[in-house]
């Protein structure tokens, strides 16, 4: 059922809370619908390939090194003893997305303040549903932090204008972005000033020109699509790895010999790519505490979900990716986390239906790729530089919805430097 919503655009198109289009900007592209969603997605899917995600690798492992060692530096301010990290992961994956999103146009006090700032955007769409934000309420925090957002992705844009034009190297999404804008506006240019194009190599697709601001916006889509959901799961990822040092163990190996020992050698994406225990956990951690549960969606027209049911036109209808993903049918003991149903078992084959964490049909997550791998290097490279522990509570295993999922008790940890 939840299938047969995701992948019924006749029928349904994605729904938002109404303070949504005050924070992203109403004509954002996000609340675009069938043909016009097709094309305008069309020119972001080559930011997503592996030669683009490779160019973003540099900025995260960076921002992974310094963070990791705020981690240690958290428990020794704390004199050994266990601090609740879910705000700071909330704060690295957010410093990982704006390194990987904006690159390096953006200083380090404007990522600390977004990362401190979006947890007000985040609280500001929590299910509120009133048409006008009132001073010093919850919306309003949280439309003064989006506004402050845009405008820094603003200038980023600028910024990465005059260096791509100037023949930079792309090393973020916005370059990659801006770079494509750069050649299809030069193709256009010489076609229609006659000039010669056999040495120009025809940009696919040709884009059109994007204002600053549009491309700020959709970066921003991009930021607030993904903090929430990355930050569960890299929550959950620790959270787990420290209760399963055997499944920590084996990232550890692995990814030591992927990087020869090195913890602080970059890695390129084949390593990433070769690296199969490790994106098999991430894959089943994703499985096991889907990030995103319900995606809400509304019947453009009348719906007939099934033979004795029809939605009537204008009805949110809300599918779920939780049960597709315990379905005993397909997984074995589901409420186990068990790796090894992706690394030697067939949950691949046997659960590709079922694998709705990141949605499906014309709205899936453009970014699914780029978040497995992200998750896949976080852990790995935490693996080689720390030595972690859970300090479970007996809210440890309950479940706090704040947008994505998190455990109630805000995951307890300690942290020491790794000596390999
Ligand atoms: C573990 C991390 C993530 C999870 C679980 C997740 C999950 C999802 C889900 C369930 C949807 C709705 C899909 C649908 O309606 O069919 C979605 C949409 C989307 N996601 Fe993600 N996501 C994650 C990370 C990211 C990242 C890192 C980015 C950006 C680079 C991103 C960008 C987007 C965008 C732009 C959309 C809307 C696409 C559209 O409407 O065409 N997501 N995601």
């Amino acid at each position: 059922m939840a299938r047969k919503i995701f992948n019924s655009p006749s029928f349904v198109k994605p729904t938002v809370v109404d303070v949504a289009p005050k924070l992203l900007g109403h004509d954002n592209w996000v609340f675009l619908d069938g043909k016009a969603h097709v094309d305008f997605r069309k020119g972001l899917n080559s930011l997503f390939t592996k030669q683009a995600l490779e160019c973003y690798l540099p900025g995260q492992d960076d921002v992974y090194n310094r963070y990791f060692k705020d981690f240690v530096a958290i428990t020794k301010e704390a004199g050994g003893k266990p601090v609740p990290f879910m705000a700071m992961f909330r704060e690295v994956m957010c410093a990982v997305s704006l390194r990987s999103f904006v690159g390096h146009y953006i200083s380090d006090e404007a990522v600390k303040k977004i990362a401190d700032d979006y947890y007000l955007i985040t609280e500001a769409l929590e299910l509120v549903n009133f048409p006008i934000i009132l001073p010093y309420t919850k919306t309003w925090y949280g439309k003064k932090a989006a506004d402050m957002v845009l405008d820094e992705f603003a200038k980023c844009v600028a910024k990465s204008k005059v260096r791509m034009a100037a023949g930079g190297d792309v090393t973020c999404i916005m370059d990659a972005w801006v770079k494509s804008i750069l050649e299809s506006k030069r193709w256009r240019e010489a076609g229609e000033e006659g000039i010669a194009t056999n040495n120009l190599e025809k940009p696919v697709p040709l884009l059109r020109d994007f204002t600053d601001m549009e491309i700020s916006q959709t970066l921003f889509t991009f930021l607030f699509a993904s903090q929430d959901a990355t930050s569960s799961a890299a929550t959950w990822l620790f959270q787990i790895a420290a209760q399963r040092p055997d499944v920590l163990d084996r990232i550890r190996e692995e990814n030591i010999k992927a990087r020869d020992g090195d913890a602080m050698a970059p890695v390129n994406m084949d390593q990433l790519e070769s690296m199969k225990y490790t994106r098999a956990v991430v894959r089943e951690l994703l499985r096991y505490r889907p990030p995103v549960l319900m995606v809400p969606y509304v019947a453009k027209k009348d719906f007939p979900i099934s033979k004795d049911y029809t939605v009537p036109k204008g009805a949110m209808v809300i599918p779920t990716t939780y049960m597709a993903l315990r379905d005993p049918e397909v997984y074995t003991n589901p409420d186990e986390f068990d790796p090894e149903r992706y690394f030697s078992g067939d949950a691949e084959e046997k659960g590709a239906k079922n694998y709705l964490v990141f949605g499906l049909g014309p709205h899936y997550c453009i970014g699914q790729t780029y978040a497995q791998l992200n998750l896949a290097l976080c852990i790995g490279k935490a693996s080689m530089m720390l030595n972690w522990e859970h300090h479970p509570t007996p809210l440890s295993e309950e479940i706090k919805v704040f947008a994505t999922i998190f455990p109630k008790d805000d995951c307890p940890l300690t942290f020491e430097e790794r000596k390999n």
